[in-house]
């Protein structure tokens, strides 16, 4: 049976409360489990969620303010939390093989927030079993503020709100399905809820969206093909909001957008199209659409987007210059990824990274057929070139941390590793090729004086 579109609301995940609040930090525990989730009206599915919410419960939280989190671990399968875009220490990173153990382990969590304001998020990162696990449902927001963006009057409170978009397949009955296997089958979610609606004000909102998909690209626009104001990427706030129609997104990324309403009458409908397919003949009609908007009556508004959301600090001058290579074995007969023609080995060290230095990464999709994209841990990096071009406006003139490739396609990517020593990985966040291999160690640590 197909699955109808546009009958569920689209909710939004609850806050999770802290356990404890002291001067300096905020105390938070999650177990991790299986329950039942509604995915697909009057349907029951089993999902493995962070503290029983599909997707999990949103942490906020305020740069400079310490979060900590104890998660204890009652699925069937080892994990490893990670904080996506965080700069945090190696012992909190959770990293592919620190793992917290199945049957009650526990392991707490220690985010300092010494960085400005970001929509993070949290997902399982345990090697070669992430891509299930996060496809099951290990995911959850962790949305970072600050005085920068506190100061600035954007929508808030209830038109300021989280999405977390991803696609699902699903079997006869309603189980999720973890190959790729029939895309007639491919449903896309908002929020845990396959093709929702969300009623809306004729005003302004701002909504974070985050692609938690394994695989999936975005590019989405509204059905009328109106613009909308681009305001923030992976790590922030852009300097200046950018009129666009459409906004792209790989696994792993976010994009903060606002839109306005108000030239809507009230009962007008529209959709959040998504005109990215990942095969020529995939079904537009279940693809094609992620999630209806209702605009109801006017509310006041008295939010604002300036012409000016920050100042993002000078580039330092960098000093080492590297070349990262993605392809995988394309034949399929291995089902191997690599990065610079190897394939990930926890043991090796890959890259050496002197602390406190600034780096040029010039990162090439060496395969021939598929897109890839590209995730550093620890860092927020800017993106200076894309084939060949410089980049000044658009979601990539913001700090990022993950960047789409599309075969053949170069990018020019500059950070500076600064903060902590310790060893990280960086990787391709379509989580199937992570899984298999396509990720390495880097070491960033104090050699001379
Ligand atoms: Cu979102 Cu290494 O991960
Ligand atoms: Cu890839």
């Amino acid at each position: 049976a197909s699955v109808p579109q546009f009958q569920q609301a689209m909710p939004v995940p609850g806050t999770l409360r802290p356990t404890a609040v002291s001067g300096t930090t905020d105390y938070y525990a999650m177990t991790m489990k299986e329950v039942d989730a509604e995915i697909l009206p009057g349907r029951k599915t089993l999902v493995r969620t962070f503290d029983g919410s599909f997707p999990g419960p949103v942490i906020k939280a305020v740069s400079g303010r310490r979060v900590v989190v104890r998660q204890t671990n009652r699925l069937t399968v080892p994990a490893s939390v990670h904080l996506h875009g965080a700069h945090v220490p190696q012992s909190s990173d959770g990293s592919p093989m620190d793992l917290v153990a199945t049957g009650g382990g526990t392991k707490t969590y220690t985010y300092p927030n010494s960085q400005p304001h970001a929509n993070l998020w949290f997902h399982d990162h345990t090697h070669h079993q992430e891509s299930e696990t996060v496809y099951r449902g290990l995911t959850g927001l962790y949305l970072l503020t600050d005085a920068t963006e506190q100061r600035l009057n954007l929508p808030s409170g209830s038109y300021d709100v989280p999405i977390s978009l991803r696609d699902a397949r699903f079997d006869a009955d309603g189980q999720l399905a973890y190959s790729m296997g029939d895309v007639k089958r491919t449903v896309l979610l908002a929020n845990g809820k396959a093709w929702p609606y969300f009623e809306v004000a004729a005003r302004k909102y701002r909504f974070r969206l985050f692609n938690t998909s394994n695989m999936r690209f975005f590019v989405l626009k509204l059905s009328d093909s109106s613009p909308f104001q681009l305001i923030g990427s992976d790590g922030g706030l852009l300097e200046k909001p950018l009129e666009v129609d459409s906004v792209a997104l790989s696994p792993g990324e976010r994009a903060d957008i606002v839109v306005d309403f108000s030239r809507y009458a009230a009962g007008t409908t529209l959709v959040l199209d998504n005109t990215r397919p990942l095969r020529p003949d995939d079904p537009v009609e279940q693809l094609g659409k992620v999630l209806q908007f209702r605009v109801g009556g006017p509310a006041a508004d008295t939010s604002t987007v300036p012409a000016t959301l920050r100042t993002l600090p000078a580039l330092p001058a960098a000093t080492v210059d590297r070349s990262i290579e993605l392809s995988m074995d394309e034949t399929g007969a291995t089902q191997d990824a690599y990065i610079n023609g190897r394939p990930y080995d926890m043991d090796r060290v890959d890259t050496e990274v002197e602390y406190g230095a600034t780096e040029i990464w010039t990162v090439h999709n060496a395969s021939t057929r598929m897109p890839h994209n590209f995730h550093i841990h620890l860092v927020q990096f800017r993106v200076l070139e894309r084939g060949g071009r410089p980049v000044t406006s658009g979601l990539e003139s913001g700090l990022k941390d993950t960047v789409p490739l599309q075969p053949g396609e170069t990018v020019k990517i500059q950070a500076t590793f600064t903060g902590y020593e310790g060893t990280y990985v960086y990787h391709c966040h379509m989580f199937d090729h992570a899984a298999m291999g396509m990720m390495a160690n880097f070491r960033v640590r104090r050699t001379r004086g």
